[in-house]
């Protein structure tokens, strides 16, 4: 039997537990430690929060049970899946390669973020960084980012990093290590939840995080928390399509994915609690965008004793969560190209990766030479960003949904969802469905529609 993705085979992982932690290993990376204050503080809080809330329950969670769920039945690369689960000549399989697409504009970024994480590690250990002085930790990041060597070498250092897992075929090694150390970066974020509720203005960034402004919910504020919610789950891509693939038969996959959405959504309140009280204590921009938590994150910590070192254990954590989410993401292409194209998994992974550095370079620079580049009004780093989040994702959810709703249909994915009636959950089923059938797509277009102001 061929050996898959993460030194699995298609039969599936090895236990329950695995598959939880392999899938919550995809959705928990630096969405939750960078992603979601950075837009939670740009666009007004709570209301944010609140919005980002219900569009994780009302798509994100049908959307991946359903993504899952076809990926466990046809066992499967997305491509493949889709077609074989559709009629002959529906071209839904076209999700798949969009997917791919939107695999090769996320990592292009997200690489680039990764690499500012372990640049963070080094100037931790140099002790260069830890300050509450705003401008002390503002101007340590804008060296960084608006220096080109820099932010490519880092980048590029990343790139080779996750292509030697991949090549040296260690990722499983890398999952047991992530199983392990996740539950210390989460409680490394619970003390510094508690140094930031100490803080003196830590009611202001309680009421900006949890005392909706209704007034600040605009059309676009909603669309960029539902992209949030499905580049969270990792969904919308094929991801969790992938993932499924590995599932086994006799896993409750409501249950599983219920279960990877709460862990998730705790991490991200941690970030933000974290984040917040500090960022009104000592006088940051809540609106800071991308570099929020780089230049807050050391002011925190300026405050705990040893912290410089415990920085140095939060960044490294951090780049370690950031890696899982990174495998997940390399998935697509490279199973895609392995299975349809025929090329060996070490060849799809040099060839992924080369694209990358040629495109992602491109996002490496947005801050520095390339930083007057702009397209639609945009960076390469933020396009991508928007293009990936705000219309692949959420367009690839709305054809999985009804693809779900009205290709395959009640039956196939009651069957699919109870496990051949050995889950005695019916009702959940029927409420999943229901979603997917009408509720999901609607949501996700008018959302899509209004946020992009096409009408
Ligand atoms: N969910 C990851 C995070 O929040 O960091 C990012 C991600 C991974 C998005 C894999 C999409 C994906 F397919």
């Amino acid at each position: 039997m061929t050996q898959y993705a993460h030194g699995l085979k298609r039969v599936g992982f090895t236990s329950g537990f695995g598959v939880l932690a392999a899938t919550l290993g995809s959705a928990v990376g630096l969405g939750n430690i960078w992603k979601f204050p950075y837009l939670t503080g740009a666009n007004g809080g709570a209301g944010f929060l609140l919005v980002y809330l219900l569009a994780t329950l009302l798509v994100g969670l049908p959307v991946m049970i359903a993504e899952i769920t076809l990926g466990r039945v046809a066992k499967a690369n997305p491509i493949s899946t889709l077609q074989a689960l559709a009629p002959r000549r529906q071209p839904w399989w076209l999700v798949g390669v969009a997917g791919m697409l939107a695999a090769f504009l996320i990592l292009s970024f997200y690489s680039e973020v990764v690499a500012w994480v372990f640049a963070y590690v080094v100037k931790a250990a140099r002790g260069s960084i830890l300050s509450s002085d705003r401008q002390v930790t503002e101007a340590a990041f804008g060296a960084l980012i608006s220096d080109p060597l820099q932010s490519l070498l880092w980048q590029w250092g990343v790139l080779v990093f996750i292509g030697s897992i991949l090549l040296l075929g260690v990722t499983k090694g890398i999952e047991a290590l992530t199983k392990k150390l996740m539950p210390l970066l989460f409680l490394l974020l619970l003390l510094l939840c508690l140094v930031s509720l100490s803080l003196d203005k830590a009611a202001d960034g309680l009421a900006f995080l949890f005392k909706p402004d209704f007034s600040k919910i605009t059309a676009s504020v909603v669309l960029t928390a539902m992209g949030l919610a499905f580049f969270k789950l990792s969904i919308g891509m094929g991801t969790m399509m992938t993932y499924g693939s590995y599932f086994r038969d006799e896993q409750n996959i409501p249950l599983t994915t219920f279960r990877v959405m709460t862990a998730d959504l705790c991490v991200s309140m941690l970030a933000g609690i974290a984040i917040f009280p500090a960022v009104f204590s000592f006088g940051f921009e809540p609106a800071a965008g991308p570099a929020l938590v780089f230049i807050t994150i050391p002011a925190v910590f300026s405050q705990i004793p040893m912290g410089q070192w415990l920085m140095v254990v939060f960044f490294v954590l951090a780049a370690i969560a950031a890696t899982g989410a990174m495998l997940s993401l390399m998935e697509v292409p490279v199973v895609i190209l392995n299975e349809r194209l025929g090329l060996s998994r070490p060849k799809a992974t040099l060839l992924t990766l080369f694209l990358l550095v040629l495109v992602g370079s491109g996002c490496a620079l947005s801050n520095s030479t390339l930083a007057h580049f702009k397209l639609f009004g945009l960076t390469l780093f933020d396009l991508f960003d928007f293009v990936s989040s705000n219309i692949i994702l959420p367009a690839g959810g709305i054809f999985i949904a009804l693809f779900v709703g009205w290709v395959w249909g009640i039956d196939k994915f009651r069957l699919a969802l109870t496990n051949h009636s050995q889950l005695h959950n019916e009702k959940l089923v029927q409420a999943v469905f229901l979603l997917l059938r009408y509720i999901s797509p609607l949501l996700i277009l008018i959302v899509m529609l209004k946020g992009l102001n096409v009408f």
